[in-house]
Formats: structure tokens, C-alpha cells, sequence
């Protein structure tokens, strides 16, 4: 990995803007070839202890700074962000495997949530309450919450990081993050930049770590941490919200999905099969709001398939960092466990493939795109989310079958359809039990919208004007006149 910068290319843990080594350090493993690229240093309870002391102590004047302040230097943040996206995306695609051109995204996807809550930062308005009193006036003001503990997955190692990051540091709050094991290098990056846009010490932390467990727990249970905000599995989601339970602290929980994606008889097929695709393959299938579900009405499974069929098998697996790839490998051995086990799990039950089904040639880690077809809810995959290449295709008759069988499902983050009459596409949207509705598209992620789950997915929305709710408290003054 030959970076421009290679002071991007961090192996310590930082706190008060400080780069600390530990004695004891774990791998981190390029996906695509098993190579280490480094070994980082291994935060642990006392590093995590020292971290929460270090954003408390910013956090008295962090919260105090006009937000014009604050704001000024997030876009500083955001501009050494876009002026490193090759270096960024070269260290993205390294340690977690997404093709060049895909991280490239990701780095300019994870910088506009800097830019969105730089802006935000200066709109967080609070009210003037109409009283029914005639001695008593009331108004509201937002605060910041306090410090913030960030817990973030490695399947978008930039972007996860600032769609959390960013509305917590805009509107005040301080900052201990936990970056995935897997994926450390892309946030001790992100704070190397930090640091030089001038973001103040302690306002920023990050703890590389193989000690998930115990560092998760003081980040949920220290008394001083007053917001927990976690991507990852409903797993994991469930086990910090009742750590967090015994200091009642605020959360924001983006967890695991099983998004259908529906084609109607009146869908615009290249539409279908576009959407799709983007949905379902998009970093290898490692996406909370990936296609898990491909359901599509009897009569338009011939004309679908034969289109969806030829566009997944045009796609090219290799490393990365080689051009045309649209498919890297799995980040780690246990997911490929994983997709292999539901993949025959299906088969057992009465799946068929149609294109792929076995790991691919190009590495240990890699899986082929594959089709099957037949699928049917007795089958794990119908209810566990796949996170690999695989389309698992379900037929359905009507319309009230397919919004049954989409709805059939303890998760409710996205889900998509394909449909052109327009009373039909209102109606369908409104019954889908998901908090994302993508409609005849497969990209629906912006920084501008709410992204964020219903049900067993979570709650709290990231991104869009909603993104710095989860990191205020509304305080309401009475004053008797
Ligand atoms: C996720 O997989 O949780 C994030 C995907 C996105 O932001 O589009």
C-alpha cells in the first residue's frame, strides 16, 4: 500500500490529540490477499478510562464554542478529507476490501456528512412556546448531550464513522470512538485530519481494539458517557443497550436489516434489474441495506431473471485495487462461514443455483455472484441477513402476498420496489415496515436523508436535518414575568 501521505497510515490509539502505543498489538489483514498491513496497538479498559476523561475535560469548552466555530472547522475537516479521497480510499479498500472506485464513493459519502452537520450546526433553533398563563412565558433551548461513545462496523470504515462523528461534534458533544477490529485504519486516519483542521484535544478520540468486550462496556456503562451511538448486528445492538440501561443513556441503535426488493408485473425492467443489482452486490453484499430478499411477480420472473441473470454474472471479482473489479472479497474467514452455511442451509431446503454458488478463485476470502432460486421463508436466509454476493429470489402472486412476505421479518431498515402505477407505488410504500423505502432505485444513502430502522433494526435516525436530534437534549425553561 503506497500512500502520499503516510502519516494517514496510523498504528497507535489517540487521545488529546496524541498518538499512545500498548505493549501488547493485533494484525490488521488485507481481506483480498491475507497480508498484515500493520500491527495496531490494542486499547484497552484503562486506554478506554483515559479516553472518556479526555472528551469529558474537552467537553467543557467544545460545548461552549459558538457553533459558527465549531462549524468552520468541521469544513476544514471535510476539505482535508476530499483533498486525501485517493489516500483514504487506497486505505479503505486495503484493510476492508471494497473495489477503489467504491471507497473512492465512500470517502466523498463520508465527508458530506461533515459538510451537512457543519452546516446544521448552526440551525439547532430551540422555541418560544405560546403560554396559557399571563405571568409565565417558555421557551426551549438544545444542548448538547455531552460525551458520545461511537461504536462503528467495518463495512463502511469512513462513513459510519462520520455520520456519527459529525452531528455530535457540530452541535457540541465530545467523542470516544471504538472502530471495528477489523477496520481500525481508516479512523486513525480520519483523525489524523481531525487533528490538523484544528479540532481541539480531547474533542476526538479513537481506541483501536481486539478487546471489543471490555472496552465496550465501560463505553456503555461509564457514568460519564451520556450517548451510546452503535452500528453493527441487533446481536451485539441488544447486549450494549442493556449495559447502557444501568447509566440510562441516551441511544441511537442502527442495526442488522433483511430488506426485500420487490419487482411488480409493472415494473420498467431495466430499472428493476439496475436497482437491484446496485442493492444486492454493492460492497460484495456487506451492506445493512442490501437486498437480502429478491421477490418477483409470477409474471414477470421470466423476462427479470434472464436480464438480472446476465447483469450479475458481467460483474468481476477480484482484489480491489485492480481495475474493473465490482466485487472485493468478504472481510473476514467467519463470514464466508457464514454465506457458505446459509447457502447450503437453502440448498437442503429446496433452493436451486442458477449462477455461482461457491467461493471464487480469485482468493481464500472471495465468493462468486451468485442466483438462487426457489427460495422459501423456511429457509435461514430468509430470516438472517446474508451480508455476500448472493441473490436469494422468491416468487409471489399478489400484491398482498409480496407486502405479506416482506413484512415477515423481525427487521424493518430498508426495503425496496419496483412499480410504475403510481396509486399502487403510494400504497405499497405506506404497508412496507421499514424505515428506508427505495422505489425503482437501489441507492437511497445520502446525507441529506434519515437513514435509520424500525422494529428489531433500531431507532434513531443518522443523516438529514434529524441526524443531530439523537445528540441534543431539549431543556425548557419557565420564566414567571
Ligand atoms: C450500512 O450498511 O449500515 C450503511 C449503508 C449506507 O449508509 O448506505
Amino acid at each position: 500500500m503506497k500512500l502520499s501521505n503516510t502519516a494517514l497510515l496510523q498504528s497507535g490509539y489517540f487521545i488529546n490529540n496524541e498518538w499512545h502505543t500498548t505493549g501488547k498489538k493485533f494484525p490488521v489483514y488485507n481481506p483480498a490477499n491475507g497480508e498484515t498491513l500493520i500491527q495496531v496497538s490494542d486499547a484497552g479498559v484503562q486506554e478506554a478510562e483515559a479516553a472518556v476523561a479526555a472528551a469529558e475535560k474537552a467537553f467543557v469548552t467544545w460545548s461552549v464554542l459558538p457553533a459558527k466555530e465549531r462549524a468552520a472547522i468541521l469544513k476544514k475537516w471535510f476539505s482535508l478529507i476530499v483533498q486525501h479521497t485517493d489516500d483514504l480510499a487506497l486505505l479503505l479498500t486495503s484493510e476492508q476490501g471494497k473495489p477503489l472506485e467504491e471507497a473512492k464513493g465512500e470517502v466523498q459519502y463520508g465527508a458530506s456528512f461533515i459538510e451537512w452537520f457543519a452546516e446544521e450546526a448552526r440551525r439547532v433553533y430551540g422555541d418560544v412556546i405560546p403560554s396559557p398563563m399571563t405571568d409565565r412565558r417558555f421557551v426551549t433551548i438544545k444542548q448538547p448531550v455531552g460525551v458520545v461513545s461511537a461504536i462503528t462496523p467495518w463495512n463502511f470504515p469512513i462513513a459510519m464513522i462520520t455520520r456519527k462523528i459529525a452531528p455530535a461534534l457540530a452541535v457540541g458533544c465530545t467523542v470516544v470512538l471504538k472502530p471495528a477490529e477489523d477496520t481500525p485504519l481508516c479512523a486513525l486516519a480520519l483523525a489524523v485530519l481531525a487533528k490538523e483542521a484544528g479540532i481541539p484535544a480531547g474533542v476526538f478520540n479513537v481506541l483501536p481494539t481486539m478487546q471489543a468486550v471490555e472496552v465496550g462496556k465501560v463505553l456503555t456503562t461509564h457514568p460519564v458517557v451520556q450517548k451510546v451511538s452503535f452500528t453493527g448486528s441487533t446481536e451485539v445492538g441488544r447486549i450494549l443497550m442493556q449495559q447502557a440501561a444501568s447509566t440510562v443513556k441516551k441511544m441511537s441503535l442502527e442495526l442488522g436489516g433483511n430488506a426485500p426488493a420487490i419487482v411488480f408485473e409493472d415494473a420498467d425492467i431495466e430499472k428493476a434489474v439496475k436497482g437491484t443489482l446496485a442493492s444486492k452486490y454493492r460492497n460484495a453484499g456487506q451492506t445493512c441495506v442490501c437486498a437480502n430478499r429478491v421477490l418477483v411477480q409470477r409474471s414477470i420472473y421470466p423476462a427479470f431473471m434472464e436480464a438480472y441473470t446476465k447483469a450479475v454474472a458481467a460483474l468481476m471479482v477480484g482484489n480491489g485495487v485492480d481495475k474493473d473489479v465490482k466485487i472485493g472479497p468478504l472481510i473476514n474467514q467467519d463470514a464466508i462461514d457464514k454465506v457458505e452455511r446459509l447457502m447450503q442451509d437453502a440448498l437442503n431446503k429446496g433452493a436451486e443455483v442458477l449462477l455461482g454458488g461457491k467461493k471464487a478463485a480469485a482468493g481464500e476470502l472471495f465468493y462468486e455472484p451468485t442466483i438462487i432460486t426457489k427460495c422459501t421463508a423456511e429457509m435461514d436466509l430468509s430470516h438472517e441477513e446474508i451480508f455476500g454476493p448472493v441473490s436469494a429470489v422468491y416468487i409471489f402472486d399478489t400484491v398482498e402476498d409480496a407486502i405479506q412476505l416482506a413484512n415477515a421479518t423481525e427487521y424493518g431498515l430498508a426495503a425496496y420496489f419496483f412499480a410504475t402505477d403510481i396509486a399502487k407505488i403510494w400504497r405499497i410504500a405506506e404497508q412496507l415496515q421499514y424505515g428506508i423505502i427505495g422505489i425503482n432505485e437501489g441507492i437511497i444513502s445520502f446525507a441529506e436523508v434519515p437513514f435509520g430502522g424500525i422494529k428489531q433494526s433500531g431507532f434513531g435516525k443518522e443523516g438529514s436535518m434529524y441526524g443531530v436530534d439523537d445528540y441534543l437534549i431539549v431543556k425548557y425553561m419557565c420564566i414567571g414575568i
